[in-house]
């Protein structure tokens, strides 16, 4: 009984002290939100991009019908976005290009008109030439291609009417130190 009542009135010192400094009182706080913070870090599920584990696309070229299929909606969900006449596959960037994504008009699509002139609408029906792009516009197009380049798979061409794929088929898969950039000069 004695030995209770000498604890419950250390505990109503310690509390005293806390509240009477203002000190001590912040420091409370802090303990109490530092703590918060670390709960809350630990017990929160990661939000993490959901990226389907796709095979890496063979080499091929696209006409622009043929890349419409790859906007993501398909079964396999992969999507693919043509730039400057390239064909990247952006299934990582999913959440950009794919359904629902900020610039999900671009997926599928030959992006270059929309990101030279920075809107973000479904690009129009067949082939687009790009010839009344400004310089400025095709500077844009080429920066944007280059972004694309260093970040996503590239797949192959974007077919103009008539053009005939390339056979990729005796080409080697490894990647090579000169590889793709010798053929864009
Ligand atoms: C209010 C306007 C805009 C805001 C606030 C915005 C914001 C952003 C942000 C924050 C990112 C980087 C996301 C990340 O890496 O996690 C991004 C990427 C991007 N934005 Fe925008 N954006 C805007 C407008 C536009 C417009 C108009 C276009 C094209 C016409 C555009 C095209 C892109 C593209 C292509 C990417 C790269 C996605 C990738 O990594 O593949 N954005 N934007």
């Amino acid at each position: 009984m004695a030995e209770s009542t000498i604890k419950s009135g250390l505990l109503t010192n310690i509390v005293l002290e806390i509240v009477q400094s203002p000190i001590n009182l912040a420091l409370v706080f802090l303990i109490f939100f530092l703590l918060y913070k670390i709960f809350r870090r630990q017990t929160e599920t990661p939000v993490r991009q959901v990226v389907p584990d796709l095979p890496k696309l063979k080499k091929r070229d696209f006409t622009v019908e043929e890349l419409k299929k790859y906007d993501g909606t398909q079964e396999d969900g992969r999507v693919l976005v043509a730039v400057n006449g390239s064909v990247y596959d952006v299934t990582k960037g999913k959440r950009f290009y794919g359904p629902g994504g900020p610039y999900a008009a671009f997926g599928g699509k030959d992006a270059s008109r929309g990101l030279a002139t920075f809107s973000v609408s479904a690009a129009g029906e067949g082939y687009d030439d790009l010839s009344d792009l400004s310089t400025v516009e095709m500077d844009s197009v080429r920066e944007w291609e280059s972004q694309f380049k260093e970040k996503y798979d590239l797949v192959g061409r974007l077919l103009k009417p008539g053009e005939q794929p390339t056979n990729y088929s005796d080409e080697e898969d490894e990647p090579s130190a000169t590889g793709d950039k010798s053929k864009d000069d």
